[in-house]
């Protein structure tokens, strides 16, 4: 808890749309501060303005592009506070690219692997070392059911994510520190606009609502699993996948360029 305010803080990155921003309000909601982490000021601003008259809570904005190191290094600071303690962590940001692996410069990928692996692993460690000194915490990092497929670089990012979490809940659950992997299926936030896909060829029951998402996940962290997968179509579609012959997974495309 923070001393100033006897409100549990949680920090969540990429919370200006989105999952994110589904995270940010729910939190709120249940009487947390905040600490917003993205690299759009105005939006956090407004945010933050919003959550702090809606709720009466404390939103802190800390702008920052999570695939530059010096930039991630001033949240992993912020993290690692032990005078301004984080109760939650949310490493939530993240986008895709479109097309094939070799249509875009190989810094593009390196890019989507910093913002999903490297600033989810620096900001994870710092977060676990305070959290495991104190006894007390809980990191949720935002997955996908992608992780169980053969999709690119995108999807083996998420696969790491997925490992990390499930070895760190596994390492430091006796030690008072929770870790979850949320493994989101197809979500309407701006994820797939950001990335220029048409997604009319998904089918709409396919499609999940980030706020009813949110809930869920919360609701398994608090029930103690290490793998949220909301919605029981996903939990069914997320078991195929991971079982399926590897021919068979590599059929399943999803959303297509523009
Ligand atoms: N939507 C889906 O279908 C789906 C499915 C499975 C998993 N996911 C995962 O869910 C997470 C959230 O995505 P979303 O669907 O909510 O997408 P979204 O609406 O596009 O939101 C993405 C958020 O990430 C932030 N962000 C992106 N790049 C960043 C960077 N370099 N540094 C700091 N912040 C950055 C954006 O903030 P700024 O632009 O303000 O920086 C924004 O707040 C991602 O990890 C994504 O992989 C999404």
């Amino acid at each position: 808890m923070s001393p100033s305010t006897a409100r549990p803080t949680a920090l969540v990155t990429g919370p200006t749309s989105g999952i994110g921003r589904s995270f940010a309000r729910r939190l709120a909601a249940d009487g947390h501060d905040l600490v917003l982490v993205s690299r759009d000021r105005e939006r956090l601003d407004r945010l933050a303005a919003d959550l702090h008259a809606s709720y009466g809570v404390q939103a802190e904005v800390l702008v920052a592009d999570l695939a530059d190191p010096a930039q991630l290094a001033a949240v992993e600071d912020r993290v690692a506070d032990a005078a301004r303690p984080i109760d939650l962590l949310v490493n939530n940001a993240g986008f895709g690219l479109r097309g094939d692996f070799l249509d875009h410069p190989v810094e593009e990928e390196q890019r989507l692997l910093d913002v999903h692996v490297r600033a989810v692993l620096r900001l994870t460690h710092a977060a676990l070392t305070a959290m495991v000194a104190r006894r007390h915490g809980a990191v949720v990092n935002v997955s996908s059911v992608a992780a169980y497929l053969p999709r690119g670089p995108y999807s083996a990012a998420k696969a790491y994510v997925t490992s990390l979490s499930t070895w760190a809940d596994l390492t430091y659950r006796d030690r008072g520190v929770r870790v979850m992997a949320l493994l989101a299926g197809f979500t309407r936030t701006e994820f797939h606009d950001r990335m220029r896909v048409r997604t009319g060829s998904t089918p709409s029951w396919m499609w999940l609502d980030a706020d009813r998402l949110v809930e869920e996940a919360l609701r398994d962290l608090a029930r103690g699993r290490t793998l949220s997968v909301p919605s029981r179509r996903y939990r069914v579609l997320a078991t195929l996948a991971r079982y399926a012959p590897t021919g068979l997974q590599a059929r399943f495309q999803g959303p297509r360029p523009r």
